[in-house]
């Protein structure tokens, strides 16, 4: 499947299953390098990103199977080959967060430098930084990093700036480290304290994940878990989209409302009724959107990884929005693909303006990352005619069954 055809739909009715969060699953996989034996991951989602870090672990000598649906189990000899190719590295950033847990097990990595995205540069000092101050040393040579650490101690980690992966790698590292680490400024995204306590499950103390300053006594070894995945916060943040476009009454089963507040408040602002259920989360869009002006920051404030969602929800809503991106340079080369769709948004700098129109009208287009193809998929909902969104394999990376559930709930989809 790599085009998804998309016709004007709603109301969207009936109820969605939430699947694992691929943020968090994908640093849980990384952190089963730092302990042998066998490792049963729950709500695990069946999507690209995680096949490719299964490969990953694979490569370096773990054994990854699915079990049954849903469920993850990862074998570890003790005998690992801590190193992550390039090809693996170039196609998944996130596998950089290996780095941390195999400088803590093996004392060494070797981790390909990963390039750019279609974001723009994405550089890792903040994660070689917080891990020199726990001792490690590099080396780079021949596109990779040469990492070394005869032991880690324990230390004060001020990051710059709340970055998630750094945030990760540096806890993945200081788990198994001499002594105590202080990670101040820390990122608080909900992954950060889901990987804690899959941590914590397996021996380690972590104590303040999810607020700014997190602090690890370090253990001398740790032990394999089971342990169930939170739900995708961004996967229920962009079916709550699709029905402020297409209207209607839906059931988000699984997600959790207190980890996406923010997004929820922005949305009653645009006229969504959302409240917490007993199942989830429930939310009803009866009336156009109203627009609202949105703007991008770490956890708690609104995820980038939410900003195509707005573009798209605001490039039908009445009035005029202005979407500002504070995390990541050039994050909107999907806004040439909605204006494709007749969306009336100017961009200037990290400011998109977004005049929003009635009706958007159906056209080719081309799915430029994950969260951006979603949110296509999630425009054309308001488009007369249809609207074809190439290059979806890009949304089969982070959505398990996009297209499949958008269907269930009355969407007029189709993977072509
Ligand atoms: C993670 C998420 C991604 C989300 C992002 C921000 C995963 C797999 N990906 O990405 O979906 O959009 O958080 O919520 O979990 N930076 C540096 N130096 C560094 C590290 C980061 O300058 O060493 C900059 C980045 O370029 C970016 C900002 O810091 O501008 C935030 O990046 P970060 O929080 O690290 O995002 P990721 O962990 O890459």
């Amino acid at each position: 499947m790599d085009r998804i055809a998309v016709r004007q739909s709603g109301p969207l009715e009936g109820t969605v299953p939430i699947s694992g969060a691929k943020n968090s699953v994908l640093k849980l996989m990384a952190a089963t390098a730092l302990a042998p034996g066998e490792f049963l991951l729950h709500n695990v989602p069946d999507i690209a990103d995680v096949t490719w870090m299964g490969e990953l672990l694979t490569t370096m000598g773990m054994t990854v199977e699915r079990p049954a649906p849903g469920d993850l189990r990862i074998i570890h000899d003790g005998t690992l080959v801590p190193e992550a190719p390039y090809e693996l590295v170039e196609r998944m950033r996130a596998s950089i967060v290996v780095l941390g847990p195999l400088l803590a097990r093996y004392g060494r990595a070797r981790v390909a430098l990963p390039g750019g995205d279609d974001f723009g540069p994405r550089p890792i000092d903040m994660h070689l930084r917080g891990l020199e101050e726990l001792g490690a040393s590099f080396e780079f040579a021949h596109g990779y990093i040469e990492a070394r650490a005869d032991q880690l101690i324990g230390a004060r980690v001020l990051l710059e700036f709340p970055s998630v992966g750094a945030t990760e790698n540096v806890l993945l590292a200081a788990v198994l480290a001499k002594g105590t680490t202080v990670i101040d400024n820390a990122a608080r995204e909900p992954e950060i304290a889901d990987l804690a306590s899959f941590l914590n499950r397996m021996g380690a103390r972590v104590l303040g994940a999810g607020s700014s300053t997190i602090q690890v006594d370090g253990v001398e070894q740790l032990a394999p878990v089971e342990h169930t995945v939170i739900p995708d916060r961004v996967e229920a943040a962009t079916f709550l989209a699709a029905l402020g476009v297409a209207g209607g009454e839906l059931l988000l089963a699984g997600a959790r409302h207190d980890h996406m507040d923010m997004y929820v408040a922005k949305l009653g602002e645009m006229g969504m009724r959302i409240s917490p259920d007993s199942e989830g989360i429930w939310a009803m869009s009866a009336r156009r959107l109203r627009a609202v002006d949105v703007s991008t920051l770490p956890y708690p404030g609104l995820a980038t990884d939410y900003k195509p969602l707005f573009v798209a929800m605001l490039a039908t809503a009445d009035g005029v929005g202005i979407v500002t991106e504070n995390l990541f340079a050039g994050r909107f080369r999907y806004v040439d693909e909605l204006v494709r769709m007749g969306a009336d948004i100017r961009t200037e700098g990290h400011h998109a303006v977004v005049r929003g129109r009635p009706l958007l009208s159906g056209a080719p287009v081309r799915a430029p990352d994950i969260r951006a193809g979603a949110a296509l998929v999630v425009a054309a909902l308001k488009a007369e005619g249809e609207t074809i969104v190439g290059d979806a394999h890009h949304i089969g990376r982070g959505y398990e069954r996009f297209v499949e559930k958008l269907r269930a709930v009355g969407a007029d989809v189709r993977a072509c």
